[in-house]
């Protein structure tokens, strides 16, 4: 039993998730599948949310108070170059949001992260924070993409992935028991080369056809 988790369960998720664990879907389809997978997403990754009630008037004449987004605008933080997929689709959902990239490559030997890049917006303690990235693996890159956000002030901060590792997850809830992580499939395990079972392959090249 994992702290912090919430392992999403929705027909429509499971479907595509299907097609993207699939070997023969081609790019263009693994692509739209991954955007549409991030769009259905955003229902429970957005479900805390801050908003504050506003005025408004309806066409009837009616004065109403309604919700809109409160403070500053969230954050979504994509992990290069995968996480770009789910930001694609994310984005249509929340076009009020700032954006951050934190660049992180496996190394093909260790499996240990390597930051090459990092752009984040200001003012990130006072933002919400949502952090994405198709996969969890060892926890490596999440960790150390969060550890960042956090040096940059970020105090409210949200994981979701669409496939993760029991490894991952449990790496990443000791390295950040505060995060929340969301995800649309817990898996069995990793293997000799951290990649996940049964998976979906490399998301990153499959995303980008590489
Ligand atoms: C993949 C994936 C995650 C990371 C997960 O990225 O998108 O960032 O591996 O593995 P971990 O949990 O063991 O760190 P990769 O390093 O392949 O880079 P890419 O997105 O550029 O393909
Ligand atoms: N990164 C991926 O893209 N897939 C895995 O299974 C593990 C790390």
């Amino acid at each position: 039993m994992h702290k912090n988790l919430t392992v999403i369960n929705h027909p429509l998720i499971n479907v595509k998730l299907g097609i993207l664990r699939n070997k023969e879907t081609p790019t263009w389809n693994y692509r739209l599948t991954m955007q549409d997978v991030a769009r259905l997403m955003a229902y429970p990754l957005f479900l805390n949310l801050k908003t504050e009630m506003h005025n408004i008037e309806t066409p009837l004449h009616e004065e109403m108070r309604v919700p809109y987004y409160a403070g500053y605008a969230p954050c979504l933080v994509s992990i290069l170059r995968a996480g770009n997929g789910f930001l694609d689709g994310l984005i249509d959902m929340i076009p009020r949001a700032s954006v951050g990239f934190v660049g992180m490559e496996r190394d093909h030997e260790t499996a240990e992260p390597i930051a090459y890049y990092c752009k984040l917006p200001s003012d990130m303690s006072q933002r919400q924070v949502y952090v994405v990235d198709p996969m969890l693996a060892t926890g490596g890159s999440a960790i150390d993409s969060i550890t960042k956000l956090k040096e940059e002030g970020a105090k409210d901060i949200t994981f979701m992935c669409l496939v993760a590792a029991p490894e991952g997850v449990e790496a990443l809830n000791k390295a950040h028991p505060d995060v929340n992580i969301i995800t649309a499939a817990l898996d069995r395990e990793l293997n000799s080369n951290k990649y996940i079972c049964p998976g979906l392959g490399d998301a990153g090249d499959r995303y980008y056809g590489t």
